[in-house]
């Protein structure tokens, strides 16, 4: 009698979205964990793309990944092009490509979607497990604003590079009696900007999550101007706006895909001019240079650890899991029914950093009494109703 051989059961990796500094050690974590466990991994090039793609699912084994930890980009390609629930073109709409895609992956024996991505790829892993393709989701992004978890991996990398750029700017500010405007990414969330911008000292921080009042950031500068110090650095994230103003977008948002934005830096630049501060004001718009280049040791550890636990998952068949980092710890929580406030986080403007910045001096360009009323809240203790003698630890 013949002995029947069994096939390897099959999962699938894919990075959705943008790249992000780390996600190759995401590829290295999983696909090195997978095999220890004899699973075999396929990868989808091009994000989304490769799974409406015939030619666009590869094999993935440990001679693919080997050298890419200190690799920025992704090995297996992103893309934000094609997302599979609209059709792109002139009359885009939602499409119903989710059941032909999981029949392919049936049809190729792939038992499970393993999406590797912010907001929009873990909603894409909603639908898909929906569909009844067994999904494990992995947070990135550089914008940390994937709700439920602590850190997402990217960020890290990102706020090195624009901290770095901060320092640098210092320098020809001071040298120059310039005010020096910083705009970062970040979206409809202002993590790098915060992170960055307290890091690198900077004067003012303007973050979507607190509209500015231009006269905030304008007496910031006048009393920097009083103190001897005529240069200013000031943060702006991309999703910044004025009390009143909007968010500006380069390029409006298509169905299924999300508008980039762009200006808010400029947009400052002129607000700034037209104020006759008898200063230089002159601006750096950080761009790509932020999700480029090779990632820091801290998001390629926390790469590995998300790659890993994510080969485990499959390993053990807990599937619909989404992993997220709590108190410093991996643990899974349930994809669905969690809905868009769970994908979805941005700064907390009382606590931690915000606050420390607030206290500290830093501007962050809100209404006078919102700042009194914020630095009077404890983290312990909630709303005081008056100050306290020392600001709490
Ligand atoms: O979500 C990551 C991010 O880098 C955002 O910070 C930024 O707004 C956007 O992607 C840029 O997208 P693209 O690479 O498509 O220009």
């Amino acid at each position: 009698m013949v002995a029947s051989v069994e096939r390897p059961r099959r999962v699938c990796l894919l990075s959705g979205g943008g790249d992000a500094p780390g996600v190759n050690a995401i590829l290295r974590g999983f696909v090195h964990t997978a095999r220890g466990f004899g699973l075999e991994v396929l990868g989808s090039r091009y994000g989304f793309e490769g799974l409406v793609n015939p030619a666009g699912l590869v094999p993935l084994t440990v001679a693919d990944v080997r050298g890419i930890l200190p690799l920025g980009g992704c090995m297996l390609g992103c893309s934000t092009r094609v997302n599979p629930f609209f059709v792109d073109g002139g009359h885009e709409r939602p499409t119903d490509r989710g059941p032909l895609i999981v029949e392919h992956l049936r049809a190729l024996g792939v038992e499970a979607l393993v999406l590797i991505g912010g907001d929009g790829t873990m909603l894409a892993a909603e639908r898909f497990e929906a569909l009844g393709m067994p999904c494990v989701g992995l947070p990135k992004t550089i914008d940390k604003d994937l709700g439920q978890t602590e850190i997402t991996c990217g960020f890290d990398s990102a706020v090195e590079t624009a901290t770095r750029a901060v320092d640098a700017l210092h320098s020809t500010a001071e040298a120059h009696a310039r005010v020096m405007l910083l705009e970062v990414m970040g979206r409809n969330a202002g993590f790098i900007a915060l992170h960055a911008g307290v890091a690198g000292g900077a004067d003012v921080i303007l973050i979507p999550e607190i509209p500015y009042r231009l006269e905030r950031v304008v007496a910031k500068i006048r009393e920097r101007e009083r103190l001897g110090l005529r240069f200013s650095l000031i943060v702006v994230a991309e999703g910044a706006r004025p009390a009143g103003g909007d968010v500006l977008e380069v390029e409006g948002g298509r169905p299924g895909h999300l508008p980039r934005l762009g200006g808010a830096s400029a947009r400052l630049l002129q607000e700034l001019e037209a104020q006759n501060l008898g200063h230089e004001i002159r601006l750096t718009v950080l761009g790509h240079l932020q999700r480029g280049g090779s990632p820091s040791a801290f998001d390629r550890n926390l790469g590995m650890q998300l790659g890993s636990y994510g080969a485990e998952l499959c390993s053990r068949k807990e599937y619909g899991r989404r992993v997220v980092v709590r108190g410093g710890k991996l643990r899974s929580i349930p994809l669905l029914g969690s809905g868009e406030a769970a994908r979805h986080t941005a700064v907390d403007v009382d606590d931690g950093l915000a606050r420390t910045a607030r206290l500290a001096g830093v501007e962050l360009g809100e209404a006078a009494e919102a700042t009194v009323a914020r630095a009077f809240h404890t983290r312990a203790e909630g709303w005081f109703t008056r100050p306290p003698v020392t600001p709490d630890a």
